[in-house]
């Protein structure tokens, strides 16, 4: 049967809009259209195909999700095999790789992009005029397996190249990720059925795109992430940057933090940025991989048997690693929350030695049944404290009994409680010593008030001997009363004296801040002092008048108004006040209105004057927020020399752009 002319066009024109949404909704995280609206699209080309067989083909977005299961996978051979990379683990390492890649271009310094090693499986999708007609693995490197109709199931990956002039034939190479939330719950779901948890997002991936059924893998949300071009013809691209921008343009998801780097420096810095970026990732990262910029460098350098000369694999230290669990012990913290706690043999985690990890709350240790004597993952991530992943095994035989939260507050004996809806004990003595240690230590810390030298050991002893109750106490300490203290000298009572007497005269977000109420970090006492100008006005504040704070909500203007009805802070002032400390006061910002209030920023790139922190603080001091990448929600991306995918981002969705100058002018203007 033909097909009516009108029917083509509204097939063609489904198709159309169907492929627009899909890109934005799976590779751009935009989406315009709500999924209920896309699903009407879908269902009406269905409709249509099903009246006109004949109209179906191969990138029709039906084909996504239709295949039957195959009996097997066909091998694959690769046009142009599919390398691994070499690796290293410390800066030298890849200084030496850069100088013998300059020695073998005999003198010629190329250029590199950096691009984040995400832990997933290695793909190669082959698009013939413009549409996706084999997808394999990897497998050997030379030959893999095709699991084109898997493939076809993933969001990202489009069935037909978005780019207005398509190359007739065009390798496309990536990595098919599954996130760490995803990878959590399919690994929930399995322990539920009975099934043996995959041990890492990585063979989550692979087991989801090696399934016999393409409804299992488009039931996984699965993303692509194209890193390179295999075979091309028929379009120039002269650079792997070039190359990604291209991939880009067809529609594919290229990672945020790629980026071309002119310099070593720059490469190292890339290196750093993404080790630091790597814990908020979806996505698990084990690394940088370098590439030499330029195709023609790329050539000239070529490959020893498995890998090319002209890119490295700069990998992470390993972040989890196995010990022994030595003992359970429970901490209090500075607003009395109790915590598990495991007391581990020590073992090294990405380079630092770890001797405690934390096990969340209660029901944490019931659920993963960690008990002492077991062998035990660990996992490190960043700056945040290492925690207990699971347990590896036990001995069976004697195996301790299962952990006893105790119903008394470890330091001080006081009865702890589980709130109703809380995950947490907590100890009801607000006198409790370990409470006033965290507490007292939060104060003086660089995010408080500042006293240089009070640390851990004297904090300690002021509290034990009970010479400190409150924060408060320190600005009644005397010579005399710390010379009582064990290896206290003359002048180390004179320097902390003297450090003492200096934070008397605090900022008043420093004073904020180091109260240590709960939800007000730096930024938020920076926001409070700013707004309310006084201790006495926060202080008085109601919790209306604090939820109309930019950036308030209700959450955090709850613990602020809490926090000052106590009776107990109300003392910590008046004492505070006694103690010699004074109470700032800083022009509101009702009174004199910044210029960058309620603004946020992004700073990508060098920039020719200001440091980072520099520009932050320019930043802040109008009035501005800074945060670390670009969203809808960015309102000017300030860029400096070099700025990679931020900017690129920044120009995508229409965000101000600025440079350094502008920043500077806008800043002072009030
Ligand atoms: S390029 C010739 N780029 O790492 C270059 N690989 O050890 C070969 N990988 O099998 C690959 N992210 O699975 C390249 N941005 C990236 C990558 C990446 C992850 C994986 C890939 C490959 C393995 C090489």
């Amino acid at each position: 049967m033909a097909i009516p002319k009108k029917v083509q066009q509204e097939i063609d024109d489904l198709r159309e809009q169907l492929r627009y949404h899909s890109h934005r909704y799976y590779v751009l995280d935009d989406p315009e259209i709500s999924d209920a609206e896309y699903d009407r699209f879908f269902d009406r080309l269905v409709e249509l195909e099903n009246e006109y067989p004949e109209a179906v083909t191969p990138d029709s977005p039906t084909q996504k999700v239709g295949a039957e299961p195959s009996g097997t996978f066909e091998s694959v051979r690769h046009h142009v095999p599919m390398l691994s990379l070499d690796k290293v683990t410390q800066e030298e390492e890849f200084l030496d790789f850069h100088k013998r890649v300059v020695k073998l271009l005999s003198g010629d310094e190329p250029t590199y992009t950096t691009e984040p090693k995400l832990d997933g499986l290695a793909v190669e999708l082959t698009y013939e005029d413009g549409v996706l007609v084999v997808g394999s693995t990897r497998g050997n490197g030379t030959t893999g397996e095709n699991v084109t109709a898997n493939l076809k199931t993933v969001g990202s990956i489009p069935l037909r190249l978005m780019c207005k002039k398509h190359p007739s034939t065009l390798d496309v190479r990536g990595e098919v990720v599954l996130g760490r939330k995803p990878f959590a719950e399919l690994n929930r779901d399995r322990e539920k059925k009975g099934e043996e948890p995959f041990a890492n997002p990585r063979n989550a991936a692979a087991g989801s795109l090696r399934q016999l059924d393409p409804q299992i893998t488009a039931a996984r949300p699965l993303v692509f992430y194209a890193y390179g071009v295999g075979r091309y013809d028929g379009i120039d691209l002269n650079t792997q940057s070039d190359a990604l921008d291209f991939l880009k343009e067809c529609g594919f998801r290229v990672h945020t933090l790629v980026g071309l780097r002119k310099s070593t420096d720059d490469v190292i810095a890339a290196h750093d940025e993404i080790g630091e970026k790597r814990t908020d990732l979806d996505e698990e990262t084990d690394g940088t991989v370098i590439k030499v910029n330029e195709f023609g460098y790329q050539n000239r350098l070529g490959a020893v048997s498995h890998h090319p000369r002209w890119a490295v694999a700069w990998k992470f230290p390993a972040q989890e690693e196995s010990t022994t669990v030595d003992d359970i012990i429970v901490q209090v913290g500075r607003t009395g929350i109790v915590s598990p706690v495991a007391v581990l043999k020590p073992v090294r985690v990405g380079g630092v030695e770890v001797r405690r990890a934390s096990l969340h709350n209660e029901d944490e240790v019931r659920r993963k049944d960690v008990r002492v004597g077991d062998k035990v993952i660990v996992r490190r991530a960043g700056d945040v404290i290492p925690e207990v992943v699971k347990v590896v095994s036990t001995d069976k035989k004697n195996r301790a009994k299962p952990f006893q939260f105790p119903r008394k507050c470890p330091a001080c004996g006081a009865e702890v409680v589980r709130e109703e809806g809380s995950a947490f004990y907590k100890c009801t003595n607000l006198a409790c010593p370990a409470q006033v240690k965290e507490r007292l230590a939060h104060f003086v810390s660089n995010n408080g008030v500042d006293v240089d030298g009070l640390g851990g050991k004297w904090i300690e002893q002021l509290v034990e001997s009970e010479t400190v109750t409150d924060p408060a106490d320190i600005y009644f300490l005397t010579k005399d009363k710390l010379l009582e203290f064990e290896r206290m000298g003359d002048k180390l009572a004179q320097n902390l004296l003297d450090a003492i007497d200096q934070s008397r005269h605090p900022e008043l977000h420093q004073l904020i801040a180091a109260l240590g109420i709960n939800h007000v970090g730096e930024h938020i006492a920076r926001v409070l002092a700013s707004e309310f100008g006084t201790i006495d006005a926060l202080a008085e504040a109601s919790k209306e008048d604090l939820e109309s704070v930019n950036e308030i909500g209700p959450k955090v203007a709850e613990s602020i108004h809490q926090f000052f009805s106590l009776s107990q802070t109300k003392e910590l002032l008046k004492k505070l006040h006694r103690g010699g400390v004074e109470f700032p006061t800083v022009t509101k910002r009702s009174a004199a209105k910044r210029p960058f209030d309620g603004m946020t920023f992004v700073v990508t790139g060098t920039l020719p004057n200001l440091k980072r922190d520099e520009a932050k603080k320019l930043i802040e001091d109008a009035g501005g927020r800074v945060t670390g990448s670009v969203s809808k929600n960015t309102d000017v991306v300030v860029v400096g020399e070099d700025p990679g995918s931020k900017y690129d981002k920044a120009q995508k969705l229409d965000i101000t752009i600025w440079d350094e100058k502008k920043l500077a002018k806008e800043a002072k203007s009030s």
